[in-house]
């Protein structure tokens, strides 16, 4: 059995499917990273998957500090605690402050139902099916300080059919991000990765 090399968080704030794909992959003996913490932002489902697996897990939730900076240093305590090479952000749903994406510059992969730069926010799916595209998707990506603007590690298409709503939309979406979620990150964990401009590629 080979021994992971990578130490990675998972941040999440909902249903954690994911998460799900994630720890599903992390017991094959061949997957390169091992899901050290999970680490949300409120009590969630996420947090209850990773109990029921005895990995360590955390919820550092906003309305138990006195302002965003004290709840942001906490976040990034908690993450830094369990020495990750990596992180990723699995619908985590809070904006991550700038001393912690300084801290892990390139090294947040967040996950994100839409193809950015178009409907970037919070808002993805039900903004793509208001300006009545056709198509959306999935888009892996690094974080950097803007909302959703990091550099692209991988986009996969789900088309959006004229009966679809916000829920029937992103469940589509999310069956995709959970196979293009787990191949990113194992490609991540076992590649270098190239920035130019732009232009992030595993190599
Ligand atoms: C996923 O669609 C992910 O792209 C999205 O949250 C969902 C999490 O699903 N992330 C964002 O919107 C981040 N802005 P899950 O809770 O079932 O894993």
């Amino acid at each position: 059995m080979n021994t992971p090399s990578r130490q990675i968080v998972v941040m999440a704030s909902g249903t954690g499917s994911l998460l799900a794909s994630l720890l599903e992959a992390a017991d094959r003996p061949d997957f390169p990273a091992r899901i050290a913490a999970v680490v949300t932002d409120r009590e969630c489902r996420a947090q209850k998957l990773a109990d029921d697996r005895g990995i360590a897990s955390a919820v550092v939730s906003l309305r138990d500090y006195p302002d965003r900076a004290a709840w942001g240093k906490a976040l990034l305590d908690e993450v830094s605690r369990h020495q990750p090479d990596f992180i990723v952000a699995a619908g985590f749903m809070k904006i991550l402050d700038g001393e912690f994406i300084g801290r892990y510059r390139n090294r947040i992969i967040n996950a994100h139902p839409a193809l950015l730069p178009s409907f970037p926010g919070a808002r993805a799916v039900a903004d793509a099916l208001a300006h009545g595209v056709r198509v959306t998707g999935s888009t892996i990506h690094l974080v950097d300080d803007g909302v959703d603007t990091g550099p692209i590690l991988a986009q996969e298409p789900v088309i959006i059919r004229p009966d679809d709503d916000e829920q029937t939309l992103h469940e589509r979406i999310k069956a995709v991000e959970r196979d293009l979620l787990v191949r990113v990150v194992t490609d991540f964990a076992t590649k270098s990765i190239d920035i130019q401009g732009r232009k992030a590629r595993l190599l």
